[in-house]
């Protein structure tokens, strides 16, 4: 990790980042605040290679940051200033978006909406506050589709000042792939098909850019294992089977810790969990991590296999709680609601027929049919974004809490993202969440309604999508200003 952190910047990108904080109101700090301890990172974005099967010889072609799939994890402390310089060397243009990370608007990194996008050769220099701790990742958003596919990705991991004791700390950047026989990328980006089903599902999987084999632990030992879903479209359900994972944080941020139901970790693209792993297991046992999501397409993610020497006998009982984020908490007495309603997609017409909404706003578009007429394939109250410029859907006060009340009229998933904030899960389907989890990025079932919460405190234009990337890019996308 440390050849990434460059504390002698060159004096040309030395006078840029200069420059770049001179505009910046936000980046000065006031008299007598202590000033924050500045972390300088660069990102080159460029095509390379990757073997992401270690038992085949295969490369495959990739985009990359730094040369590497996932790109360099980036792992800063709370209250830090991260300086990030972002060079494209691609034929294309691109930008990065920090997700989760409730960064000021101009450095959300959205092509049109908050930046120009970064031209061919050209650099970026991002910079803003870890104000929160907790597990994130950045990744362009321009053809998002295409680039996160081809290996533009990385764990961006913000450490709590006072971080729980745990043995390792580790991240598994979760990946599908949609491989040629020759080991290359389909080129069959953003196909209508996926686009108007469960979007583009791969055929290999990989952490961290390699097809898992074993994960290699100790009796005793106790594991932090921050996972992140970096696939486009792929939603994961991991059951570890005879381990109780306890869920401590989820999209970056500390919830009560708790196990999921049958040990069944269900990741939606973009979304995140920490979860701590203790090693129960006696010497040269091995275990399955079954993914189980699709029904049918069951498959064994990796295998836990106990080394022989114990580390200890029995897990530490160290505390799991993680310190509260400085989220500001929403006033349900005096928070103005909007209702917001996902339609489209294949079977979409049905879906909405059967939950009563066929001559609501959004009509009646069927994937399919709308797409032969030209037509987006998916709405967000009745709107099909496309291209660049997009109006905004809601406009929200500074400072006011606010509930969107979110409905999925649609026949499939979607893991639904707001930049700039975090929420809270309120409800699902009329009842509270037993959590009332924040996350930046929830996951609505086919027919399911959700209530989330939060204070619009942070000024700007925000995207509000669908983090499947092929939904995004066919409709399903909007912009919540915060004015
Ligand atoms: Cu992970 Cu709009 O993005
Ligand atoms: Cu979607």
């Amino acid at each position: 990790m440390n050849d990434i952190c460059m504390p002698a910047l060159s004096r040309r990108n030395f006078l840029t980042s200069l420059l770049a904080t001179a505009v910046l109101p936000w980046a000065t700090t006031s008299p007598g605040a202590a000033a924050p301890n500045v972390r300088q990172f660069r990102l080159r974005a460029a095509t390379g290679t990757a073997s992401l099967n270690p038992r085949s010889e295969q490369e495959t072609g990739v985009w990359a940051y730094n040369k590497t799939v996932p790109g360099p994890e980036l792992r800063v402390r709370q209250g830090d200033r991260l300086r990030i310089m972002v060079e494209n060397g691609l034929a294309k243009e691109t930008t990065v978006h920090w997700h989760g990370v409730r960064t000021p608007n101009a450095m959300d990194g959205v092509p049109h909406l908050t930046q120009r996008p970064i031209a061919t050769g050209d650099s970026f220099a991002y910079e803003f506050d870890a104000l929160d701790a907790g597990t994130f990742w950045y990744h362009p958003h321009q053809r998002s589709f295409e680039q996160v596919d081809r290996g533009l990705y990385g764990a961006l991991v913000i450490e709590e000042a006072n971080p729980i004791p745990v043995d390792r700390d580790l991240v598994w950047v979760l990946d599908d792939w949609r491989l040629t026989h020759q080991g290359d990328a389909s080129d069959d980006f953003g196909h209508p098909h996926d686009a108007a089903h469960n979007g583009r599902m791969g055929n290999i999987v990989t952490i961290n850019g390699q097809v898992p084999e074993t994960f290699e632990v100790r009796r005793g030992e106790r594991i932090r294992l921050r996972l992140i879903n970096a696939a486009n479209a792929r939603i994961f359900g991991l059951d570890f089977r005879d381990h109780q994972p306890v869920v401590i944080a989820l999209d970056g941020q500390p919830v009560t810790p708790h196990s999921q139901e049958a040990g069944r970790i269900v990741l939606g693209p973009a979304m995140r969990a920490d979860i701590v792993l203790d090693c129960t297991g006696r010497p040269g046992e091995r275990f399955t991590i079954e993914d189980t999501f699709y029904t049918g397409l069951e498959y064994n993610l990796l295998t836990i296999a106990y080394q022989d020497e114990p580390l200890r006998e029995a897990v530490p009982d160290w505390p799991l709680e993680l310190p509260a984020n400085p989220l500001a908490e929403p006033d349900f007495a005096n928070a103005l609601r909007h209702e917001v309603l996902f339609t489209g997609g294949m079977m979409g017409a049905m879906v909405m027929q059967e939950m009563g909404l066929a001559t609501a706003s959004g009509g009646t578009v069927d994937g399919m049919g709308a797409m032969m007429r030209g037509g987006g394939i998916w709405l967000v109250n009745g709107v099909a974004a496309e291209g660049h410029v997009l109006e905004p859907m809601l406009a929200l006060p500074r400072g006011k809490s606010c509930v969107l009340a979110m409905t999925n009229a649609t026949a499939w998933h979607h893991p639904i993202h707001l930049h700039g904030h975090s929420f809270r899960v309120i409800s699902r389907d009329g009842a509270p969440t037993s959590h009332r989890e924040w996350r930046d990025t929830v996951l609505m079932a086919p027919r399911e309604r959700i209530e989330i919460a939060f204070v619009a405190d942070n000024p700007g234009d925000w995207m509000f999508h669908c983090h499947i990337l092929e939904h995004q890019a066919s409709g399903m996308t909007s912009v919540i200003r915060v004015a």
